[in-house]
């Protein structure tokens, strides 16, 4: 690249402001994030449970990863993978018991991982007590007031209360039929339909989350992702929204938009902070907090509200170089003043599988249906997934792999109808097919389907496709160039490398398409996106490569990890 002559460090020196947190175990993990349900079944009924995540704990330790994010595991009807929860206080009998998520916990910890817990406060399911109780009391009563009801518009109260739309597509509100059988009130829903949201200017809402926190810090958790954030403030009178010319939801996008990112939510995380901060040892909120631009972003990460939070810009880049380069930037240098450290991340339970993703003419997400249907070059996808893992975890910060990623596991694009489950492709008439595709249950070991998640004979959830043998635990083990080998390795060197942690990330100067930073005299890092193979500085030594680099020479689509001069 032309633009690259080596530019100030934003490096996270000790000396920064770190809010008093320097070495804090979160500032530099690398947590594996763990989708229960389609982990690791231990009782044989072909849905992933909580024994089953116990028994593959050894398996993380062994890769390399210093804790893991558990997606939701209360008790649910599932009308939304878990995130429409119905007890915030107990475990779904589907995963298992309490007594189990205290096993999962005790052992984590015992393997050196840290655990953090997926709450989600911005909404409940329909099913959870506080909404039957709120059905049921009626216009006007303080069942009701835990959650958005309100009065419709026009003619008998026959239109939406105003034009919010909901992220599964269709108005975020839905009319309720009262005790006396007629047409009643609305209520709204940011996702699906069954997950009604809570009003966060409710005290009662308020002083039951606050137990919520409590009853797992108590537990031993480490820390708590806030799904969906941002979602939590609605601007006071719930006035109309003006989405311009897109009425979808477009959240890295929206300025001032009145159920999105709205100012008051930091009360609330102020309140928590004060919780979390009263347990021994380091407990961590991450945010889920998907906002336009790193301003915003900067005021759920202040010193008083949220340790840490998603990268999402990062995570949705294009594979180009200018572009990956300008958004580690602009990362850097907006997390750098406020002494948080970024993170890093390439996919999740939202998003197409990244070797699918890379694959294709689209190699960016704006949103879940961005090149949907596009053909994909596995090979190629993976090829490019190798060398993002490693320049992903090159970078100063923490970073988050989602379970499967390590596998390098295609998403699965020809899921029958019949068997999708995620809300959006009912929602959106079935013209977006959702993210079932990345939520397939992982392949552990053996040639044909349920390669060893359940037992032999068992049917999983979502099937598996035939083939997967190729990208099983057991098969790649023992294949040094596996994707699975690859991130076990970067994960060790990354551990291994004295002070990597306490340095910055500076760029060296390099050429169009090719990215080249340097973390101090500990590490380098090259990552070849141009079109054709590049020579590789010649006084460093290769720790670990994407691709097997032949006279110093470094192919297209490949990252090399060199230890400096
Ligand atoms: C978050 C979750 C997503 C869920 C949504 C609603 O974005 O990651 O899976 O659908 O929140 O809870």
């Amino acid at each position: 690249m032309t633009d690259t002559l080596p530019s100030a460090s934003p490096s996270a020196s000790p000396d920064a402001a770190t809010g008093g947190s320097a070495g804090a175990w979160w500032r530099d993990a690398v947590i594996y994030q763990v989708y229960p349900r389609s982990f690791a079944d231990g009782n044989g009924d072909g849905e992933g449970d909580l024994p089953g995540l116990l028994e593959g704990l050894p398996y993380l330790a062994d890769l390399g990863v210093d804790g893991i994010w558990i997606s939701p595991w209360f008790p649910s009807p599932m009308a939304d993978g878990g995130y429409d929860v119905s007890d915030f206080l107990d475990i779904h009998p589907m995963f298992g018991t309490l007594a189990d998520a205290d096993a999962v916990i005790a052992r984590a910890h015992e393997l050196g991982l840290k655990v953090i817990i997926d709450v989600v406060p911005n909404h409940t399911s329909d099913q959870h007590p506080w909404f039957r109780a709120a059905l049921a009391a009626g216009p006007g009563s303080r069942e009701r007031a835990r959650y958005l009801f309100r009065d419709g518009r026009g003619p008998g109260g026959d239109e939406p209360p105003n034009n919010w739309i909901s992220c599964f597509g269709g108005s975020a509100w839905e009319r309720v039929t009262e005790a006396d059988g007629r047409p009643g009130q609305w209520f709204m829903h940011m996702f699906a339909l069954e997950q009604p949201d809570l009003d966060w200017t409710n005290p009662d809402v308020l002083a039951d989350f606050d137990d919520v926190l409590r009853f797992w810090l108590d537990r031993g958790v480490d820390g708590l992702r806030i799904d969906a954030a941002p979602a939590m403030g609605k601007a006071a009178g719930l006035p109309d929204a003006d989405y311009g010319d897109v009425a979808e939801f477009r959240t890295l996008e929206w300025t001032d938009n009145p159920h999105w990112d709205v100012d008051t939510v930091h009360e609330v995380f102020r309140r928590w902070r004060r919780i979390a901060d009263t347990y021994e040892g380091d407990r961590v909120f991450v945010a889920e907090a998907v906002v336009n631009g790193p301003e915003r972003l900067a005021k759920y990460l202040r010193p008083d509200e949220m340790h840490s939070a998603f990268n999402f810009p990062y995570m949705k880049s294009a594979w180009d170089a200018g572009a990956l380069r300008s958004v580690i930037d602009a990362t850097l240098a907006s997390y750098e003043p406020i002494g948080v450290p970024s993170t890093w991340v390439l996919s999740s339970h939202d998003e197409t599988r990244l070797v699918t993703r890379y694959g294709r003419r689209t190699t960016s997400s704006v949103f879940i249906t961005d090149g949907a249907g596009e053909e994909s070059d596995l090979e190629l996808g993976t090829r490019r997934a190798r060398a993002a893992a490693l320049l992903m975890l090159a970078l100063p910060g923490g970073a988050y792999v989602y379970q499967g990623e390590e596998l390098g596991l295609p998403n699965v694009d020809d899921l029958p109808d019949e068997v999708l489950q995620d809300p959006m492709f009912a929602r959106s008439g079935g013209t977006m097919r959702g993210r079932d595709g990345c939520r397939v249950p992982l392949p552990w070991a053996g040639e044909h389907p349920p390669y060893a998640f359940s037992p032999a004979g068992a049917s999983t959830w979502l099937p598996q496709p035939e083939g997967w043998d190729r990208y099983t635990v057991e098969r790649e083990r023992d294949d040094p160039g596996s994707m699975l080998n690859l991130y076990r390795e970067a994960l060790h060197l990354r551990r291994d490398l004295p002070g990597l942690g306490a340095v910055g990330l500076r760029w060296r100067e390099s050429a169009d398409g090719v990215l080249d930073l340097e973390r101090g005299s500990v590490l380098r890092c090259v990552v070849n996106i141009s079109s054709a193979p590049v020579a590789l500085p010649g006084d460093t030594q290769v720790l670990l490569a994407s691709a097997p680099v032949d006279a110093g020479m470094l192919p297209v689509d490949a990252a090399a990890w060199l230890r400096p001069a």
